[in-house]
């Protein structure tokens, strides 16, 4: 093949049928998002250059941005280079603009995030089968046998022998594709990449799909895919511990995890000086061993200058999952003589638990006084010490 090979990974669709309230790719897959999966398995297949992530508009859009980029951040190098464009209104716009960002690619393989499970055995036939015909497509023989439903009955048989059904990636020389696209008919709601080709005149090589590459598109899939995905391996867990102090000072509140403590008496800090949040934070990177608070958020950096806890408790969350690990478990201890925390105590957890997508049952927050014998500024310093248990999101580590 000559030239560099580029994956249009498709992940701006709304997923209407799966109902979850926010677009597909963000929704959880044995732990992860739904488009980590795939983005993973192309990231570490070796064989593009590039991956143009295509992804929704706005808040959602700059989210799953965000998580491919600490992925790929994640991974071993050498890892294909990223680029992000918004998508458009069908899946056929959502292409074109795909295929707009890697001008330089002499093939391109266009795969649906929304099928989390296509393994790297298949991007490589489709990427060979499309250099050597110029198009090529995954498919699978139909099981069930088919008939033609109408007004409730099964009305007309369907003879299966030649049938298949269609999967993604799909992979064509890119300038072919391209030509497919611009001369469809602009109201012509394409299917897929493998029907503007044909439409376009030009054949389209049929690769063996994998019976396990199914589409997330109903809610039961979604159960589907995270059992397959999830492997019934053991579950990885890794502990990690977190510490930090600040001295307390008139004109400035304390504020735990977003809860105001204390509105007149509050830690002195670069940022909004919550030491609950940012031992935390050290225990979670620590499980992981991704660094600490300073390598993520160094204070030098007026990005997080007042930067409040829960804002550094799911960013790191997210550093955390796009290395393929969650947060499990939290259990935190404040070393504070003043103030009484124990009636502020339940409105806390419930915030870590909501920032570190956890049940309540699994964060903990104790706080104990010095007694006269810390070395806590006379009392008006605080510290918290913090662990954290995470687990890995998919079992193939
Ligand atoms: N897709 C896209 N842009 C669109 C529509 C779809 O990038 N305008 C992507 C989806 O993100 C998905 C793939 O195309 O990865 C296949 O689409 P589908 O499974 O239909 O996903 P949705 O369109 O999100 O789901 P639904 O049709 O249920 O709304
Ligand atoms: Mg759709």
């Amino acid at each position: 093949m000559a030239g560099e090979a580029a994956v249009v990974l498709l992940a701006a669709g709304s997923g209407s049928r799966l109902g979850a309230g926010r677009p597909k790719a963000l929704v959880p897959v044995a732990g992860r998002p739904l488009v980590v999966h795939s983005l993973r398995t192309i990231a570490r297949s070796g064989l593009f250059s590039e991956v143009v992530l295509v992804v929704p508009p706005g808040a959602a859009g700059r989210e799953v941005a965000l998580l491919a980029r600490t992925l790929l951040d994640g991974l071993p190098a050498p890892v294909p280079v990223l680029r992000v464009t918004e998508g458009g209104n069908r899946r056929r716009d959502s292409v074109r603009r795909g295929l707009a960002a890697c001008p330089r690619a002499s093939h391109v393989l266009v795969h649906d995030a929304a099928r989390p499970l296509a393994g790297p055995e298949l991007f490589r036939r489709i990427l060979e089968a499309a250099a050597r015909h110029g198009a090529a497509v995954p498919l699978v023989p139909v099981a069930d046998a088919l008939v033609r439903e109408e007004d409730g009955f099964a009305a007309e048989d369907v003879a299966r022998g030649s049938l298949r059904a269609v999967q993604t990636p799909q992979g064509f020389r890119r300038d072919l594709l391209l030509r497919a696209h611009d001369a469809a008919d602009p109201s012509w709601d394409a299917p897929d990449d493998g029907a503007l080709v044909r439409r376009f005149g030009a054949p389209v090589a049929g690769v063996p799909g994998e019976r396990t590459n199914l589409k997330v598109t109903w809610p039961e899939d979604l159960l589907l895919a995270g059992r397959l995905l999830g492997g019934g391996e053991a579950m990885e867990t890794r502990v990690g511990f977190g510490w930090d102090v600040h001295r307390m000072v008139e004109g400035r509140p304390l504020v735990l995890a977003g809860v105001t403590v204390d509105p007149d008496v509050g830690p002195l800090g670069h940022s909004d000086g919550d030491p609950l949040s940012h031992a935390i934070v050290d225990a979670l990177l620590g499980a992981a061993a991704l660094g600490d608070i300073g390598t993520h958020f160094p204070d030098d950096d007026q990005a997080f200058a007042g930067a409040p806890g829960p804002e550094l408790l799911v960013r790191t969350r997210r550093i955390l999952e796009g290395a393929g690990w969650a947060p499990w478990q939290v259990d935190a201890v404040l070393v504070l003589d003043r103030p009484k925390l124990a009636p502020f105590r339940e409105r806390i957890r419930e915030a870590l638990a909501r920032v570190l997508r956890l049940p309540a049952g699994r964060v903990s927050l104790k706080a104990k006084r010095t007694e006269g014998l810390g070395s806590l500024a006379g009392g008006r310093g605080i510290a918290c010490h913090a662990v954290a248990q995470v687990r890995r999101t998919e079992g193939r580590g």
